[in-house]
C-alpha cells in the first residue's frame, strides 16, 4: 500500500493559522502520510485539481476579511470562470480560526467551505469553527474537529500496512538540518538590501528608513508613554494615502538574544546553512539568507519573546529526561492541562525564553536543529500611517503607544515592537528600520466637498491625521475630528498642530477629557452633544463617518451614539436608525479601523 499525501494549506495574518496548519502536518507525520504545509498565496492554486486530500485552515480578520498570505487565492476561487465541478476528484476539509466577539464570525472559513462544495469538492466533514471566547480558548473547538478529520480520513486513506503510528512521545525528524561554518563568510548577504530601482518595497525586500525622530509626546508624569516616530523614505517609491498602514518587523532586545545563545550555547558570531530535512515538502524561509549568522537567526527570526503555544510543550516534551520537568511539560502539551498553561503561560504573559528558563534540563537537552520547528518567525506589524505625503514628502510618522504593564511576573511586561520602536534614538547615530506600506481598511472620499468626520480616541487619530494633512493640504475643509484623552494636561497630543489647522478653518476640533472631572467624558458623549451639526453633514452634505481605536467597547457606544443622533435630529425609530448606519457601511460612508 503506498504512502498517502496530505496537503494543509494556511491563510494566517498572525500565526496562529499557521501553527494550526503546522500541528495538522505533525499529526498527519505520525499518522505516517506524506505532508506539506504551505501558505495560500504561495501554494500554486491551479494545482488543487490534481491534489486529492487537502485541508485549509484560514483565520478571519478585522471586518471579516481574508489574512494577507491568503488574498490572491482569495480572488482566484472566486472566479466565475471556474466550472462547478472542478474539484470533484478533491477530498478536503476546512477549519477556521475567529473571535465570536467580532461580528463576522470566522465569515472566510464558512464562505471557502460554500465554495468549495460548489466546486464540487468532497467535504470530509462540517466546517470547524474555532473560537477565541470559547472556554478552553480555541482548541476547545480544534480538538474535537480533529479526532473527526482524523476518522474520517484514515478510513479513506489509510496508513500503509504494518507501519504503526508514530507515538507522541517520539521526536518526529527536524524539518531542518543545521550546518555550522568554521569560517565567517566573506560575503555576508545579511544586511539590508536596498530594494531595486522601480519595485516598492515588500515583505521580503523591505526599504532601510532612517529614523528622523523619536519623542514622546506624553506628560513625562502620564501613565503611558506615546511617541511620534518619522522615518525618511527618500528613494523607496513608498507611495501611501490617508488610510494605509506601515509595516515593521521588530527585534529581539539584545538582552534577551544573549540570554537565549547562552542558554542554548550558541555562538552569535558563528554562520550555518539550512538544509529541509524532505526538500519535496519544505523549503528554507525565504527570510532567511544562506549563509545566516546565529545573531541574526536569534534576534530577527526567531520569536522568543512571544507566549509560547501549545505546540512548543508538545515538542519540548519530546526533549525531557528529568522527570519532574518531563510530568509537567506533557501535562501543557495535554488537552485536559491547558487550563494549567493558561495560568502558567498566557495570564501572566510568559515569554517563550522565560519558559526555557524554568525548564533547564531540558533545554539543555535541546538539539538545534528544532530551533525552527520550535519556534515561529517574528510576524511583521502594522502601524497606522498618522502623515501625508502632501505635508511631509519623503516621510512616514507614526503615532505609537509603548506597551508595558504589569502581572503576576516579578519583570514588567513589554511589548516587542513597540519597546524596540521606542528604544531607536537617532541622536546616537543613523539608524535604520526596514519597512513597507500596504493599503490599510480606511479609504477617504475624493470629492473635495465631502465632509469627513472622525472619532480617534488615543492613538487612534493617527489615521486621521494623515487625512486632516492631506485634506487640508488639497483645501478639503470639511474636516471634523473628536479626539479623547486622560487629560488636556498629559495626552493631548498633537494638540498645537489642531490648533493651528482650526484656527486656519481646515478643521473642526471637538474634545472629550475623560479624567479632568469627576464623571468621565468620552468621545461618544461628545458626539451625541454635537447631534445637530452631525445630523446636517450626513443627511445634508453626505459626509463620511470614520471610527479608530483601540479601546474594546468604545466603537460600539461611538455607533449607538450616532443611531442617537439620528433618532433625535432625524425623527427615526430605532430600527430606522440601525438600518441608516448598515446602508452608510455599504457603501463606504461608514468605516472603522480597530485594534487591541
Ligand atoms: P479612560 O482611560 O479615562 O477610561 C484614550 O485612551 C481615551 O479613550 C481615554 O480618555 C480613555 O478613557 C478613553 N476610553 C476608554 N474606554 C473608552 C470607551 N469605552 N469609550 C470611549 N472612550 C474610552
Amino acid at each position: 500500500m503506498s504512502i498517502h499525501t496530505l496537503l494543509v494549506l494556511y491563510g494566517s495574518q498572525t500565526g496562529t493559522a499557521q501553527d494550526t496548519a503546522e500541528r495538522i502536518g505533525r499529526q498527519a507525520q505520525r499518522r505516517r502520510m506524506r505532508v506539506r504545509v504551505e501558505a495560500l498565496d504561495t501554494y500554486n492554486v491551479a494545482n488543487l485539481i490534481s491534489e486529492s486530500l487537502v485541508v485549509f485552515v484560514c483565520a478571519t480578520t478585522g471586518q471579516g476579511d481574508p489574512p494577507d498570505n491568503m488574498k490572491k487565492f482569495w480572488r482566484f476561487l472566486f472566479r466565475k470562470s471556474l466550472p462547478a465541478d472542478s474539484l470533484c476528484r478533491l477530498d478536503c476539509a476546512v477549519l477556521g480560526l475567529g473571535d465570536s466577539s467580532y461580528p463576522k464570525f470566522n465569515f472566510v472559513a464558512k464562505k471557502l467551505y460554500k465554495r468549495l462544495l460548489q466546486l464540487g469538492a468532497n467535504m470530509l466533514l462540517p466546517v470547524g469553527l474555532a473560537d477565541d471566547q470559547h472556554d478552553l480558548g480555541s482548541d476547545g473547538v480544534i480538538d474535537p474537529w480533529l479526532l473527526s478529520f482524523w476518522q474520517k480520513t484514515l478510513s479513506a486513506y489509510p496508513p500503509p500496512a504494518g507501519l504503526a503510528p508514530i507515538r507522541e512521545e517520539e521526536k518526529l525528524p527536524p524539518r531542518y538540518v543545521f550546518h555550522f561554518l568554521d569560517e565567517v563568510p566573506d560575503k555576508q548577504i545579511e544586511h539590508l538590501q536596498t530594494p531595486d530601482n522601480k519595485a516598492p518595497p515588500t515583505s521580503l525586500q523591505p526599504f532601510p528608513a532612517r529614523v528622523v525622530f523619536n519623542q514622546r509626546v506624553t506628560h513625562p508624569s502620564h501613565f503611558q508613554d506615546v511617541r511620534h516616530i518619522e522615518f525618511d523614505i527618500t528613494g523607496s517609491n513608498i507611495q501611501y494615502n490617508p488610510g494605509d498602514v506601515v509595516m515593521m518587523r521588530p527585534c529581539n532586545a539584545a538582552e534577551d538574544v544573549e540570554q537565549f545563545c547562552q542558554l542554548l550555547k550558541l555562538d552569535p558570531k558563528c554562520y550555518f546553512t539550512l538544509t529541509p530535512t524532505d526538500s519535496s515538502t519544505v523549503a528554507v524561509p525565504a527570510r532567511l539568507p544562506q549563509p545566516c549568522s546565529v545573531r541574526f537567526l536569534v534576534e530577527q527570526f526567531l520569536d522568543i519573546s512571544a507566549v509560547p503555544r501549545r505546540s512548543f510543550f508538545e515538542l519540548l516534551a519530546t526533549f525531557a529526561t528529568n522527570e519532574l520537568e518531563r510530568e509537567k511539560l506533557l501535562e501543557f502539551s495535554s488537552a485536559q492541562g491547558q487550563d494549567a498553561l493558561h495560568s502558567y503561560c498566557n495570564r501572566p504573559r510568559r515569554t517563550a525564553l522565560e519558559v526555557l528558563t524554568d525548564f533547564p534540563h531540558t533545554t539543555s537537552e535541546l538539539s538545534i536543529d528544532y530551533l525552527l520547528d520550535l519556534f515561529p518567525e517574528i510576524q511583521p506589524r502594522s502601524f497606522s500611517i498618522a502623515s501625508s505625503l502632501l505635508q511631509h514628502p519623503d516621510r512616514i510618522q507614526i503615532l505609537l503607544a509603548v506597551v508595558k504593564y504589569k502581572t503576576l511576573l516579578f519583570k514588567p511586561r513589554k511589548g516587542l515592537c513597540s519597546s524596540w520602536l521606542a528604544s531607536l534614538d537617532p541622536l546616537k547615530g543613523d539608524i535604520y528600520v526596514p519597512l513597507w506600506v500596504k493599503k490599510g481598511s480606511l479609504s477617504f472620499p475624493r470629492d473635495p466637498d465631502t465632509p469627513v468626520i472622525m472619532v480617534g480616541p488615543g492613538t487612534g487619530v493617527a489615521p486621521f491625521r494623515s487625512a486632516i494633512q492631506e485634506r487640508a493640504a488639497q483645501g478639503k475643509m470639511a474636516n471634523v475630528l473628536f479626539f479623547g484623552c486622560r487629560s488636556e494636561s498629559k495626552d493631548f497630543y498633537c494638540r498645537s498642530e489642531w490648533e493651528e489647522k482650526v484656527q486656519a478653518g481646515h478643521m473642526t476640533l471637538v474634545t472629550a477629557f475623560s479624567r479632568d472631572q469627576e464623571d468621565k467624558i468620552y468621545v461618544q458623549h461628545r458626539v451625541k452633544e454635537q447631534s445637530k451639526l452631525l445630523w446636517d453633514l450626513i443627511s445634508k452634505k453626505k459626509a463620511f463617518f470614520y471610527i479608530a481605536g483601540n479601546a474594546k467597547q468604545m466603537p460600539t457606544s461611538v455607533c449607538d451614539a450616532l443611531k442617537e443622533v439620528f433618532q433625535k435630529e432625524g425623527g427615526m425609530s430605532e430600527n430606522q436608525a440601525q438600518e441608516m448606519l448598515d446602508a452608510m457601511e455599504k457603501t463606504g460612508r461608514f468605516q472603522s479601523e480597530t485594534w487591541s
